[in-house]
């Protein structure tokens, strides 16, 4: 990745820019309303990443909230919905930055766990995942149109400072 290269919060005059690099990146592809009202709703959990005024990659997540009659009984959750890099661009630490950036959003709008699909063949997706300290949780089978498996991935806040701690006690 370029030096040059920086990550922002999405704004809705990305939208067009983000539109492409899903179709080109995704078979999961989503109408202009719903990226409208992604960007709209939830714009503080969605990211891009950008060189020379040239968008490279995109993030979309949102906060949700499980209806519960018990206040702190279901907590909000973050959920992401979509991620890309450009061919070209990948491999750099691009997605991991884009990531990361939406996780601190997340975050800061206090969610403490994030969940996501992703397709069980989907290797590069997975580890970059995995890298972020998800975990599969489970297997969704025949998830996808074309009857592919989705694993549900998950990142826990509490999860994340314990492996903290632990690494301070190994050193
Ligand atoms: C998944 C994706 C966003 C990763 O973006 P990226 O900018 O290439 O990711 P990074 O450079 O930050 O890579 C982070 C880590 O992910 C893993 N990774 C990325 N690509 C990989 C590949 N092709 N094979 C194995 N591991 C891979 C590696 O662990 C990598 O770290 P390393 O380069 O130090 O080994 C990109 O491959 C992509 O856009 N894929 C198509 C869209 C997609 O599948 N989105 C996810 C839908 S759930």
């Amino acid at each position: 990745m370029e030096p040059s290269t920086i990550v922002r919060q999405a704004e809705l005059g990305d939208i067009n820019d983000i539109i492409k690099i899903n179709r080109l990146c995704l078979p999961e592809n989503y109408s202009f309303d719903f990226f409208y009202r992604i960007l709209t709703e939830f714009g503080f959990a969605c990211a891009v990443g950008i060189e020379d005024g040239k968008v490279l990659g995109y993030l979309l997540s949102r906060v949700e909230r499980p209806f519960s009659t018990f206040i702190g009984l279901n907590p909000a959750k973050g959920h992401v919905i979509s991620i890309a890099v450009l061919p070209e661009n990948r491999r750099k630490g691009l997605g991991v930055k884009i990531m990361k950036y939406g996780i601190q959003k997340l975050i800061e709008n206090n969610v403490e766990t994030i969940y996501l699909e992703v397709r069980v063949s989907n290797i590069a997706a997975v580890e970059m995942y995995k890298k972020l300290g998800f975990y599969v949780k489970r297997e969704f089978k025949h998830y996808y149109r074309d009857g592919e498996s989705a694993y549900v991935m998950e990142w826990g806040q509490k999860q994340a400072n314990e492996e903290i701690e632990e690494e301070k006690s190994l050193l």
